[in-house]
């Protein structure tokens, strides 16, 4: 993986045992962007993989990228926010699978909107995918895991619920939901052999992103993280994997911020590409806004002190 111009290590290392070998995942949204890289990853580490997505097309090429990779996969349409969906979700994957140990409540639209302008409409439709349909999802697949007295349910919320940003009424809220879901569903169902946790994903360069990202926000975004870019989507598939995987069993009830800092941080005022000298000026030139550059990229020591919250 390159990132910033550095060429980073494999996130997972060859020549060691499988991680969801003989696992039955189910991942919703896994037609696109974040969703199907966790859809390539688990399927490499040998799990069946259940693609749950309204794109058919996407998620068909999905399933059939996934047989190539030597594992099993089924597409079953779904719209999470449709109760009977979620339902019949489950069911599919019961029916071809015989279980079901990982769900990843991954699907939600994205809205950039702001506050005064944001309609009844736009905030219905962003709750009912984004945090309905991740109830609906995960109500279905916990009744099925607690009668098998295992499973494990991975949560993607998002920065965006966690601090305020410009934009992100009914987007933030749904995701803030999302997190205080996952920590009710994991008191709850602890006890009956389900495990659950949400990661929170800083920016990712997706389709989702592309529409919802002006040049404004990617700036933003640049100049607040510490490690100064956008996630790849590999990276919050690679968290996934961790939190699905049995190296995670007693990690529960927990939110996972892969966001490069960006929860983290407060006062920043270096400039961050002069500390970084060292790399040579081929790679400065490369890094950080170089991803996703904006129009006016303005790494100065003025433009980090404008930009101290
Ligand atoms: N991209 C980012 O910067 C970012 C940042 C933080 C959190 N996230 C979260 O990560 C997750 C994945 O986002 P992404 O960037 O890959 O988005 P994306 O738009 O690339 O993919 C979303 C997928 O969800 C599917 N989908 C949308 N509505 C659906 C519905 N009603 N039922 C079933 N499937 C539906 C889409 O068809 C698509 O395949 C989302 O929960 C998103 O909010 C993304």
């Amino acid at each position: 993986m390159k990132t910033n111009g550095q060429q980073l290590s494999p996130l997972v290392e060859p020549n060691r045992p499988y991680r969801l070998t003989g696992k039955v995942a189910i991942i919703t949204g896994a037609a696109n962007g974040i969703g199907r890289a966790m859809a390539t990853l688990f399927s490499q580490e040998r799990a069946c993989i259940v693609v749950a997505d309204i794109d058919q097309p996407n998620g068909q090429a999905a399933v059939e990228e996934i047989k190539r990779l030597g594992t099993s996969a089924i597409y079953v349409e779904t719209d999470i926010a449709k109760p009977s969906d979620a339902q019949r979700m489950v069911e599919a994957t019961m029916n071809h699978f015989g279980r079901l140990d990982i769900l990843v409540n991954n699907a939600s639209v994205g809205l950039n909107r702001p506050f005064l302008d944001t309609t009844l409409e736009d905030w219905q439709h962003t709750l009912d995918i984004g945090l309905t349909g991740t109830f609906l999802c995960a109500q279905a697949a916990a009744r099925c895991m607690v009668q098998q007295k295992f499973g494990a349910i991975i949560n993607i919320a998002s920065i965006s619920g966690q601090r305020g940003a410009q934009g992100r009424t009914a987007y933030g809220v749904a995701k803030a939901g999302v997190i205080q879901l996952t920590k009710v569903m994991a008191v709850e169902l602890a006890a009956l052999g389900v495990r659950v946790n949400a990661i929170s994903p800083g920016p990712v360069d997706t389709n989702q992103s592309r529409s919802t990202h002006t040049s404004a926000t990617r700036q933003s975004y640049h100049e607040r993280i510490p490690l100064g870019r956008y996630g790849d989507r590999d990276e919050i598939a690679a968290a996934a994997l961790f939190l699905a995987s049995d190296e995670a069993r007693f990690i529960h009830g927990h939110i996972l911020n892969v966001d490069g800092g960006y929860h983290a941080a407060g006062l920043m005022f270096e400039d961050r590409v002069a500390d970084h000298a060292e790399l040579g000026p081929s790679t400065i030139a490369e890094s950080g806004l170089s991803m996703h550059k904006p129009e006016k990229a303005n790494c100065s020591t003025k433009a980090r002190k404008r930009v101290v919250s």
